[in-house]
């Protein structure tokens, strides 16, 4: 890996639903000895047991350090701790809001500001449906700002079978920002 490849992401767990994703990715980025920095916020940690049933903390692969929301004293709040970038998976509407309009309340807003500022690469993956006015004029703010809008959509053009094939199909999407090599699905390469 090169020098940017080396540098860390930053993933984000905040309390909207599709914690299987977040448990994907954290997995994946272990696997492929990308440095991570987790941040999870209360919510978060509680909507992750919900949907897991598990603890974000035993889920997460040995080595990731793991934030809560009010550890701003963490690396990730400067903009002087180098990183690749940030993904919010998943993301909730209260989230996105605070990082649309510049409010730093806890860390994984900061720690989004940062990315913003810094121009390193910022995606987030919000969930709810269905969407208000206020939600959309949050996104089109976000990505106004520098932000990625990445709603866990996934196509059924590769004929998915089971859940992790829905999965992988939004993870391998978030990798594709991040500009991480994978196999978790093929590209479609036409007719
Ligand atoms: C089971 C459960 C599922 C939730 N799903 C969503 C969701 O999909 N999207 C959302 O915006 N909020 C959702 N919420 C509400 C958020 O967790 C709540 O607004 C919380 O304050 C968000 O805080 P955070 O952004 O700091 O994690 C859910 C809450 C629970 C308990």
């Amino acid at each position: 890996m090169g020098q940017v490849d080396s540098l860390p992401v930053i993933v984000a767990v905040t309390g909207a639903s599709g914690a299987p994703y977040a448990r994907r990715l954290f997995r994946f980025l272990a696997e492929r000895a990308v440095p991570v920095h987790g941040v999870v916020s209360s919510a978060g940690r509680l909507v992750y047991r919900l949907e897991t049933g598990r603890n974000l903390e035993e889920d997460l692969p040995a080595g990731i350090p793991l934030y809560a929301e009010d550890e701003f004293t963490a690396p990730i709040a400067s903009g002087s701790f180098r990183t690749r970038g940030m993904v919010i998976v998943p993301c909730t509407m209260g989230t996105l809001s605070a990082v649309a309009n510049g409010l730093a309340n806890n860390l994984i807003h900061r720690a989004a500001d940062v990315c913003l500022k810094e121009r390193r690469r910022l995606i987030v993956v919000p969930r709810e449906t269905p969407l208000s006015a206020v939600h959309l004029k949050n996104m089109l703010a976000l990505t106004e700002a520098g932000g990625i809008v990445l709603p866990p959509a996934p196509g059924f053009y590769h004929h998915p079978r089971v859940l992790d094939d829905l999965i992988d199909f939004v993870v391998a999407r978030i990798l594709d920002h991040l500009g991480i090599p994978h196999d978790l699905m093929a590209p479609w390469q036409g007719l």
